[in-house]
Protein backbone atom coordinates (compact mmCIF):
# COMPACT_ATOMS: atom_id res chain seq x y z
CA UNK A 1 0.00 0.00 0.00
CA UNK A 2 3.03 2.23 1.18
CA UNK A 3 4.76 1.63 -2.72
CA UNK A 4 1.55 2.14 -4.09
CA UNK A 5 1.16 5.83 -2.29
CA UNK A 6 4.89 6.58 -3.30
CA UNK A 7 4.36 5.64 -6.85
CA UNK A 8 1.08 7.82 -7.21
CA UNK A 9 2.68 10.24 -6.13
CA UNK A 10 6.18 10.13 -8.64
CA UNK A 11 3.42 9.99 -11.32
CA UNK A 12 1.18 13.21 -10.17
CA UNK A 13 4.62 14.65 -9.43
CA UNK A 14 5.75 13.96 -12.93
CA UNK A 15 2.34 14.85 -14.39
CA UNK A 16 2.76 18.13 -12.57
CA UNK A 17 6.55 18.36 -14.30
CA UNK A 18 5.48 17.81 -17.49
CA UNK A 19 2.33 19.65 -17.51
CA UNK A 20 3.61 22.99 -19.53
CA UNK A 21 4.49 20.44 -22.03
CA UNK A 22 1.38 18.56 -21.59
CA UNK A 23 -0.62 22.07 -22.79
CA UNK A 24 1.94 23.31 -25.71
CA UNK A 25 0.02 23.17 -28.72
CA UNK A 26 0.09 20.43 -31.97
CA UNK A 27 2.60 21.04 -34.38
CA UNK A 28 1.39 22.62 -37.85
CA UNK A 29 0.15 19.87 -40.27
CA UNK A 30 2.23 19.88 -43.42
CA UNK A 31 0.03 18.05 -45.77
CA UNK A 32 -3.74 18.50 -46.59
CA UNK A 33 -4.79 15.99 -44.18
CA UNK A 34 -3.30 12.43 -42.54
CA UNK A 35 -5.93 10.06 -41.78
CA UNK A 36 -4.58 7.84 -38.80
CA UNK A 37 -3.60 4.38 -39.66
CA UNK A 38 -4.71 3.32 -36.09
CA UNK A 39 -2.41 0.14 -36.62
CA UNK A 40 0.18 1.31 -38.17
CA UNK A 41 3.85 2.17 -37.16
CA UNK A 42 4.80 5.98 -35.50
CA UNK A 43 5.15 8.54 -38.53
CA UNK A 44 5.63 11.94 -39.01
CA UNK A 45 4.61 14.97 -40.25
CA UNK A 46 6.14 15.81 -43.35
CA UNK A 47 8.69 12.88 -44.54
CA UNK A 48 10.99 10.33 -42.96
CA UNK A 49 14.33 11.01 -42.73
CA UNK A 50 17.30 9.97 -44.66
CA UNK A 51 20.39 8.58 -42.58
CA UNK A 52 22.29 12.00 -42.16
CA UNK A 53 25.64 9.54 -43.69
CA UNK A 54 23.78 9.63 -46.93
CA UNK A 55 22.68 13.64 -47.07
CA UNK A 56 25.68 15.03 -48.76
CA UNK A 57 25.92 19.01 -48.71
CA UNK A 58 24.19 18.73 -52.28
CA UNK A 59 21.47 18.35 -49.75
CA UNK A 60 21.54 22.30 -49.05
CA UNK A 61 22.09 23.95 -52.39
CA UNK A 62 19.84 24.04 -55.33
CA UNK A 63 19.63 25.83 -58.73
CA UNK A 64 15.81 25.05 -59.64
CA UNK A 65 14.93 28.63 -59.73
CA UNK A 66 17.86 29.72 -61.28
CA UNK A 67 15.96 30.27 -64.30
CA UNK A 68 11.96 30.57 -64.79
CA UNK A 69 9.60 28.60 -67.18
CA UNK A 70 7.53 30.10 -69.84
CA UNK A 71 4.44 32.32 -68.99
CA UNK A 72 3.26 31.82 -72.31
CA UNK A 73 2.84 27.83 -72.03
CA UNK A 74 -0.41 28.42 -70.43
CA UNK A 75 -4.03 30.92 -70.05
CA UNK A 76 -2.55 32.28 -66.98
CA UNK A 77 0.30 34.25 -68.57
CA UNK A 78 2.33 33.18 -65.50
CA UNK A 79 4.76 30.36 -64.72
CA UNK A 80 5.61 28.86 -60.93
CA UNK A 81 8.78 27.39 -60.58
CA UNK A 82 8.41 26.06 -57.03
CA UNK A 83 10.67 24.77 -54.99
CA UNK A 84 9.32 23.90 -51.48
CA UNK A 85 9.99 20.16 -49.78
CA UNK A 86 8.91 18.37 -52.94
CA UNK A 87 11.63 19.91 -55.28
CA UNK A 88 14.00 20.81 -52.34
CA UNK A 89 14.37 17.59 -49.98
CA UNK A 90 17.10 19.45 -47.97
CA UNK A 91 13.95 21.53 -46.98
CA UNK A 92 12.52 18.44 -45.01
CA UNK A 93 11.35 19.60 -41.35
CA UNK A 94 13.77 23.47 -41.72
CA UNK A 95 9.70 25.51 -42.14
CA UNK A 96 10.71 27.33 -45.00
CA UNK A 97 10.52 27.11 -48.86
CA UNK A 98 10.56 29.59 -52.24
CA UNK A 99 9.23 29.72 -55.38
CA UNK A 100 10.08 31.85 -58.41
CA UNK A 101 7.29 33.08 -60.65
CA UNK A 102 7.37 34.65 -63.95
CA UNK A 103 4.97 36.69 -65.63
CA UNK A 104 3.70 37.56 -69.34
CA UNK A 105 2.77 41.16 -69.92
CA UNK A 106 -0.98 41.10 -68.64
CA UNK A 107 -0.34 37.72 -67.02
CA UNK A 108 -1.43 36.91 -63.35
CA UNK A 109 -0.91 34.81 -60.93
CA UNK A 110 -4.42 34.01 -60.04
CA UNK A 111 -6.64 34.65 -56.76
CA UNK A 112 -5.06 31.99 -54.37
CA UNK A 113 -4.49 31.17 -50.79
CA UNK A 114 -1.87 29.73 -48.93
CA UNK A 115 -3.52 27.92 -46.03
CA UNK A 116 0.13 26.55 -44.35
CA UNK A 117 2.19 29.86 -44.90
CA UNK A 118 2.71 33.17 -44.67
CA UNK A 119 4.33 34.48 -47.83
CA UNK A 120 7.16 37.32 -48.33
CA UNK A 121 8.87 37.89 -51.59
CA UNK A 122 10.28 40.82 -54.01
CA UNK A 123 10.01 41.68 -57.38
CA UNK A 124 13.45 41.12 -59.10
CA UNK A 125 12.33 42.27 -62.75
CA UNK A 126 9.14 44.91 -63.57
CA UNK A 127 6.27 45.60 -61.98
CA UNK A 128 3.60 43.71 -60.64
CA UNK A 129 0.51 44.89 -59.08
CA UNK A 130 -0.03 42.88 -55.42
CA UNK A 131 -3.43 42.53 -54.48
CA UNK A 132 -4.67 40.85 -50.57
CA UNK A 133 -7.81 40.55 -49.71
CA UNK A 134 -8.75 41.07 -45.72
CA UNK A 135 -11.03 38.36 -43.86
CA UNK A 136 -14.61 39.70 -42.71
CA UNK A 137 -12.80 40.78 -39.72
CA UNK A 138 -11.24 43.67 -41.86
CA UNK A 139 -14.29 44.27 -43.77
CA UNK A 140 -13.42 42.13 -46.62
CA UNK A 141 -10.69 44.90 -47.31
CA UNK A 142 -8.62 45.27 -50.85
CA UNK A 143 -5.32 45.87 -50.13
CA UNK A 144 -3.28 46.63 -53.21
CA UNK A 145 0.38 48.03 -54.49
CA UNK A 146 2.09 48.01 -57.87
CA UNK A 147 5.48 46.56 -56.31
CA UNK A 148 8.06 47.54 -58.61
CA UNK A 149 11.68 45.42 -59.23
CA UNK A 150 13.71 45.65 -55.72
CA UNK A 151 10.79 45.85 -53.68
CA UNK A 152 9.10 42.98 -51.16
CA UNK A 153 5.71 42.80 -50.12
CA UNK A 154 4.40 40.15 -47.49
CA UNK A 155 1.02 37.86 -47.92
CA UNK A 156 -0.05 36.83 -44.21
CA UNK A 157 -1.06 33.49 -43.70
CA UNK A 158 -4.68 32.30 -45.38
CA UNK A 159 -5.39 35.54 -47.15
CA UNK A 160 -6.67 35.41 -50.75
CA UNK A 161 -3.69 37.23 -52.61
CA UNK A 162 -3.16 37.48 -56.52
CA UNK A 163 -0.01 39.17 -58.90
CA UNK A 164 -0.65 41.04 -62.02
CA UNK A 165 1.50 42.40 -64.62
CA UNK A 166 0.62 45.71 -65.21
CA UNK A 167 3.58 46.59 -67.25
CA UNK A 168 4.92 46.33 -70.78
CA UNK A 169 7.57 44.25 -70.03
CA UNK A 170 8.17 40.56 -68.55
CA UNK A 171 8.09 40.53 -64.47
CA UNK A 172 9.94 38.36 -62.17
CA UNK A 173 9.56 37.54 -58.82
CA UNK A 174 11.05 35.34 -55.60
CA UNK A 175 9.12 34.44 -52.52
CA UNK A 176 9.31 31.87 -49.51
CA UNK A 177 7.37 31.30 -47.24
CA UNK A 178 7.13 29.89 -43.49
CA UNK A 179 6.57 26.14 -44.21
CA UNK A 180 8.20 23.46 -46.11
CA UNK A 181 4.81 22.62 -48.16
CA UNK A 182 2.83 26.00 -48.13
CA UNK A 183 -0.02 24.23 -49.86
CA UNK A 184 -2.11 25.88 -52.62
CA UNK A 185 -5.94 26.93 -53.20
CA UNK A 186 -6.45 28.59 -56.25
CA UNK A 187 -9.78 30.18 -56.01
CA UNK A 188 -11.22 29.75 -59.41
CA UNK A 189 -9.82 26.07 -59.79
CA UNK A 190 -11.73 25.36 -56.58
CA UNK A 191 -14.93 26.81 -57.41
CA UNK A 192 -14.98 25.86 -60.76
CA UNK A 193 -12.46 22.82 -61.40
CA UNK A 194 -12.85 20.42 -58.41
CA UNK A 195 -12.80 16.62 -59.15
CA UNK A 196 -15.57 15.90 -58.80
CA UNK A 197 -17.46 19.27 -59.63
CA UNK A 198 -19.06 21.41 -56.97
CA UNK A 199 -23.08 20.81 -57.86
CA UNK A 200 -24.14 23.38 -60.19
CA UNK A 201 -27.14 24.80 -57.85
CA UNK A 202 -24.73 25.12 -55.22
CA UNK A 203 -22.93 27.70 -57.16
CA UNK A 204 -26.10 29.23 -58.99
CA UNK A 205 -26.90 30.24 -55.61
CA UNK A 206 -23.75 31.24 -53.72
CA UNK A 207 -22.77 33.26 -57.11
CA UNK A 208 -26.26 34.70 -57.87
CA UNK A 209 -26.34 33.83 -61.82
CA UNK A 210 -27.40 31.52 -64.12
CA UNK A 211 -27.02 27.46 -64.64
CA UNK A 212 -25.54 28.65 -68.04
CA UNK A 213 -22.79 31.01 -66.27
CA UNK A 214 -21.69 28.56 -63.84
CA UNK A 215 -21.78 25.77 -66.64
CA UNK A 216 -19.45 27.98 -68.77
CA UNK A 217 -17.21 28.87 -65.99
CA UNK A 218 -16.70 25.41 -65.05
CA UNK A 219 -16.21 24.72 -69.22
CA UNK A 220 -13.29 26.52 -68.81
CA UNK A 221 -11.70 24.78 -65.63
CA UNK A 222 -11.93 21.44 -66.68
CA UNK A 223 -8.32 20.72 -67.43
CA UNK A 224 -6.86 21.95 -64.15
CA UNK A 225 -5.66 25.27 -65.85
C1 LIG B 1 6.35 26.37 -67.50
O1 LIG B 1 7.38 26.55 -68.44
C2 LIG B 1 8.02 25.36 -68.87
C3 LIG B 1 9.07 25.72 -69.88
O2 LIG B 1 10.01 26.53 -69.32
C4 LIG B 1 7.03 24.42 -69.48
O3 LIG B 1 7.67 23.21 -69.79
C5 LIG B 1 5.90 24.16 -68.53
O4 LIG B 1 4.91 23.39 -69.18
C6 LIG B 1 5.29 25.47 -68.07
N1 LIG B 1 4.30 25.15 -67.06
C7 LIG B 1 3.05 25.52 -67.17
C8 LIG B 1 2.16 24.95 -66.13
O5 LIG B 1 2.63 26.26 -68.01
C1 LIG C 1 -3.66 29.01 -63.75
O1 LIG C 1 -4.69 29.41 -62.87
C2 LIG C 1 -5.57 28.41 -62.47
C3 LIG C 1 -6.58 29.01 -61.55
O2 LIG C 1 -7.18 30.11 -62.12
C4 LIG C 1 -4.83 27.32 -61.78
O3 LIG C 1 -5.69 26.28 -61.51
C5 LIG C 1 -3.70 26.81 -62.61
O4 LIG C 1 -2.96 25.88 -61.90
C6 LIG C 1 -2.83 27.95 -63.06
N1 LIG C 1 -1.83 27.46 -63.93
C7 LIG C 1 -0.58 27.76 -63.77
C8 LIG C 1 0.32 27.21 -64.79
O5 LIG C 1 -0.15 28.46 -62.86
Amino acid sequence: MEHLNKALTALFATLLLLAPLLMATDPDPLQDFCVADLNGKPSVNGYPCQPSSSAGDEFLFSTKIASGGDPLANPNGSNVTELDVNEWPGLNTLGVSMNRVDFAPGGTNPPHIHPRATEVGMVTRGELLVGIIGTLDSGNRYYSKVVHAGETFVIPRGLMHFQFNVGKEPATMVVSFNSQNPGIIFVPLTLFGSSPPIPTPVLVKALRVDAEVVELLKSKFTGGY
